[in-house]
Parts: structure tokens; sequence; C-alpha cells
């Protein structure tokens, strides 16, 4: 079984998935890692060098190479927040692991994100107006592909994984 985290950037997709595979005991893997590491820079390089289409083809191979070649029986995979957008891994997403969406609240990611916006190229500009562009564009997405959503605002992080792990019937 694959367990999956999607949300906005800042919901705590990387946090949650680690707790969520120590509690689980199984392996963790953090797809914006992945990619990094295999492409040898970091995301922020990627999307000025070649753009944001082109990470979204990495985005989808990394996925596929995640989700199709991995081997232990339980894995927590921590997605981009972009990544569900491509029609191709939402499909993998939704139909090959059992994927959580992490909903949170403006106000919550506005606080997650103060100072984490130079990694983060999608949020250039005026950071709650980028926030509230991309969340009307991608929350119906989130929604649709996801099996399980968890509210997390005020939540801490251990609180938001005992949740998932409960709501899931994953222990
Ligand atoms: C993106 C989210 C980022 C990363 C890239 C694009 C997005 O991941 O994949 O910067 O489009 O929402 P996090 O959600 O882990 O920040």
């Amino acid at each position: 079984m694959i367990i999956s985290l999607t949300g906005f950037m800042g919901c705590g997709k990387s946090s949650v998935g680690r707790e969520l595979s120590r509690l689980l005991c199984c392996p963790f893997m953090d797809l914006d890692s992945v990619i990094e590491e295999r492409e040898g820079r970091k995301i922020p390089e990627i999307f000025a060098t070649e753009g944001e289409a082109a990470f979204r083809r990495m985005e989808a191979e990394a996925l596929r190479k995640c989700i199709y070649g991995q081997a232990s029986d339980k894995l927590v995979v921590a997605l981009g927040g972009g990544t569900v957008m491509t029609e191709e891994c939402a499909k993998i997403v939704h139909e090959k692991t059992v994927c959580i969406y992490l909903r949170a609240s403006v106000e919550t990611l506005m606080d997650h994100l103060a100072g984490e916006v130079d990694n983060r190229p999608m949020l250039a500009g005026n950071l709650r107006t980028r926030i509230e562009e991309l969340m009307s564009i991608r929350s119906a997405t989130y929604e649709k592909t996801a099996h399980i959503m968890i509210d997390t605002n005020g939540k801490t992080i251990d609180e938001i994984a005992r949740e998932i792990s409960i709501k899931g019937l994953f222990i």
C-alpha cells in the first residue's frame, strides 16, 4: 500500500509524511527531494533554467518511478503541491495510492510559508494573492484526487499524523 499526501505548499506534507512513516514503521519518500537528487539541482534552479513545464515532466517521471518501482509493502510519499495538477499524475495518485489531502486555510499557509518563499518559485509575487490564486485553481483537484481529507488548521504534526492513521485505518 502506498499512502500519498497532497495539498498546498506549506500545508505540512513532508513533516506529516515523515511522522506518519515513523508511526507506521515504513519508508518515507519526498517527491521534491527525489527530483532534486536525480537532477543534482535545487527546485528554484530547475524552474529558473528550464521553466515550469520541464519541472512538471521531471515530476511525472519521478512519480512513475516512485509508484511503480517501490519494493516495500507500505510506503508514505509526500507529493509536491502541484503534482496532482498534471492529469497523468492525478490519475496515478488516485488509482495507485491512498491519497490524503491536508487542507489548510490561507492564514495557516501564510504562517507556514513566511520565510520559505525563496524555495518556492510558484509563490513569486505577493504571498497572499498567490496562495489565493493558486488555491482557487487547485482546491477542487486536491479534493477530487484524494480519498481522505484532513483539516490541519491549529493541529500539530503529531496530531495530524495520528488522525491520518486512525481515519485511514492504517494501524
Ligand atoms: C510546487 C510545490 C513544491 C515544489 C515546486 C512546485 C507547486 O512542493 O514541487 O516548487 O506547484 O505547488 P511543496 O508543496 O513541497 O512546497
